[in-house]
């Protein structure tokens, strides 16, 4: 099957000087809430790192005493009981096991959206990687997120063979088709910050979002780099410097 590279789009985290755009961060974490979180779980994102999209403590327990949640220790009695969400708890995930997801979904396995964005930042090949190195390229997991999302609704070419009950997607990595259907339609989810309501709109922002939670410490871990990189180049010239004074001939 022809496999489609997805667009490459223009993230503020990309690149050295790259940062999170925090408005865009909270409407991906609103689509996840009101779309994807239906079908898939994020296991390994608890509330209280959402202070880091710019929440304040209140409203991170605000919003975590939204949920029901199963308390990951039994009571007195032995018995595993529900209560309402805290900071420390995990995002809820909509399945209690993937079986019991795919019982729902006629057979089909959403997977865990943790680190879905690292884990589809395909590696670009000789030559762009010794670049991306130095660019700091991290684009490649939202850029084929944001493709996968926007790429629906297209004519499958001639000899392609859709299994019942997959959904045609040229970007999907690993077949012509998936058992996810477009999850996204126009004006779904309401934004108030004045930001399109557009699949393409939805697309970029739950992207960054998603890149967000699989590497929070992206854009410190640039600034630092970029520091140690000046230090660096500063401290081999000084040991060059160094270097030339003490094996200077005599005279
Ligand atoms: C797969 C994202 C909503 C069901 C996936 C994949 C991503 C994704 C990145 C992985 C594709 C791959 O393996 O390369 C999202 C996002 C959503 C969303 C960002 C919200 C905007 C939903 C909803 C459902 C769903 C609402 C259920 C109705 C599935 C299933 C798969 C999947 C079953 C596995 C597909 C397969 O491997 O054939 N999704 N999803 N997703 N998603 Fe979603």
């Amino acid at each position: 099957y022809p496999l489609k590279k997805p667009p490459h789009m223009s993230w503020s985290f990309a690149g050295p000087f790259g940062h999170w755009d925090l408005g865009q961060l909270q409407r991906g974490l609103k689509i996840y809430k009101e779309v994807c979180s239906a079908c898939h779980s994020m296991n390994l994102v608890s509330f209280r790192n959402l202070t880091a999209l710019g929440y304040s403590d209140a409203q991170v327990r605000a919003l975590a005493a939204e949920y029901q949640v199963t308390d990951p220790a039994p009571n007195a009695q032995g018995e595993m009981f529900q209560r309402p969400g805290i900071p420390a708890d995990r995002l809820p995930a909509p399945f209690p096991n993937p079986e019991a997801a795919a019982a729902a979904l006629g057979g089909a396995h959403p997977p865990d959206l943790s680190l879905i964005a690292k884990a589809r930042a395909v590696e670009r090949g000789f030559p762009y990687f010794v670049f991306d190195i130095f660019t700091q390229y991290a684009e490649g997991g939202p850029d084929y997120i944001h493709g996968l999302l926007t790429g629906y609704g297209q004519t499958p070419p001639e000899h392609t063979t859709i299994a019942p009950g997959t959904h045609y997607n040229p970007y999907f990595i690993s077949g012509p088709a998936l058992a996810m259907a477009q999850p996204l339609t126009d004006g779904q989810v309401t934004f108030d910050d004045g930001a399109p309501q557009t699949v393409d709109q939805y697309a970029r922002d739950v992207a960054a979002f998603l890149m967000w939670a699989a590497e929070p410490h992206l854009v410190a871990r640039k600034a630092t780099g970029f520091v140690v990189m000046i230090f660096l180049i500063g401290f081999a010239v000084m040991l060059y410097l160094v270097k030339k004074r003490i094996w200077a001939a005599t005279p």
